[in-house]
């Protein structure tokens, strides 16, 4: 008995999958507008309707200007137009380093890994020109682009474009700090200084370069795979760090290093 209704309810469900699909509901040719297509509902023809005189659109009121422009009365401004905080500066070095690193390098100076391969030279941040520059103008390129940089105002919005301005200039002083920058307890010495009471050479503090070579077509493209822990180091060929040694040796004064850019 049990049997026999489960049979008789497939059936009532396949009969009704059947009967839905044969009627067509032709949501298809109910009217509508396409998008850049005329329309004969509107006296004037048109699809696209045209804003609402007087009104402004939800978030798009933009009042603060200077905050959406970095301009006042057409001209870069100089400032930030909120206060500067820690958490401000730490949002601008993150939202610095996934943006601009690729071509600007972390420290600014121009040469990041795109840069690198062969994209325009980006230009460093710590010119006499870029260090006295308003604020505004960092900001303007950001938001519009400057020559072979392509703009960020799709990617950034605009309190992170401040944010990353703010970090800049974080950046630009930190190059130049000098004792009576920083508080009491903490102490500014040159790099090469570090480097050399560190024992590394002393190009440690020159810009860094990659190496002019690279090595491809081996199996791992000359990447050297550590090993796994407990097994036995690979012996030779193109796992071995032999070999990515010879990269470095074949282009690049010993001991210089590409940085984590
Ligand atoms: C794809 C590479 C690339 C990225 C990413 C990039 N830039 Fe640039 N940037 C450039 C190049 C190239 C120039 C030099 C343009 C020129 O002089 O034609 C430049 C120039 C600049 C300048 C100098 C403008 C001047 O007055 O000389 C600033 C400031 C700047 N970029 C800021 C940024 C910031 C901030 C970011 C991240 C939001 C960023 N850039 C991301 C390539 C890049």
């Amino acid at each position: 008995m049990k049997q026999a209704s489960r049979h008789i309810t497939l059936a009532i469900a396949a009969l009704s999958t059947l009967f839905a699909a044969g009627c067509r509901q032709d949501m298809q040719d109910e009217p509508k507008f396409f998008p850049q297509r005329g329309t004969s509902f509107y006296a004037d023809g048109r699809s696209v309707r045209p804003q609402v005189e007087n009104t402004v659109a939800r978030n798009q009121l933009h009042e603060d200007a200077y905050f959406y422009t970095g301009l006042t009365n057409g001209k870069e401004g100089d400032g930030l137009p909120f206060p500067v905080t820690e958490q401000v500066l730490a949002r601008g070095q993150e939202r610095y380093n996934v943006y601009c690193t690729p071509c600007h390098s972390r420290v600014g100076n121009g040469i990041g890994m795109i840069v690198q391969r062969g994209y325009s030279k980006a230009g460093s941040f710590h010119s006499a020109r870029l260090e006295t520059a308003p604020l505004g103008h960092f900001f303007h390129v950001i938001s519009n682009g400057y020559g072979a940089m392509p703009d960020y105002s799709a990617q950034i919005v605009p309190a992170d474009r401040w944010a990353i301005v703010a970090y800049i200039k974080a950046l630009q002083l930190s190059q130049k700090a000098t004792q009576a920058d920083v508080p009491a307890g903490a102490h500014v010495e040159p790099l090469s200084s570090i480097a050399e009471r560190e024992g590394l050479p002393s190009s440690f503090a020159d810009a860094w370069t990659l190496p002019a070579t690279a090595v491809t077509g081996t199996s791992d493209n000359g990447l050297y795979v550590l090993p796994v822990p407990g097994t036995a180091a690979p012996a030779s060929g193109a796992n071995s760090p032999a070999h990515t040694n010879s990269t470095t040796s074949a282009g690049s004064p010993a001991g210089q290093r590409a940085p984590q850019q």
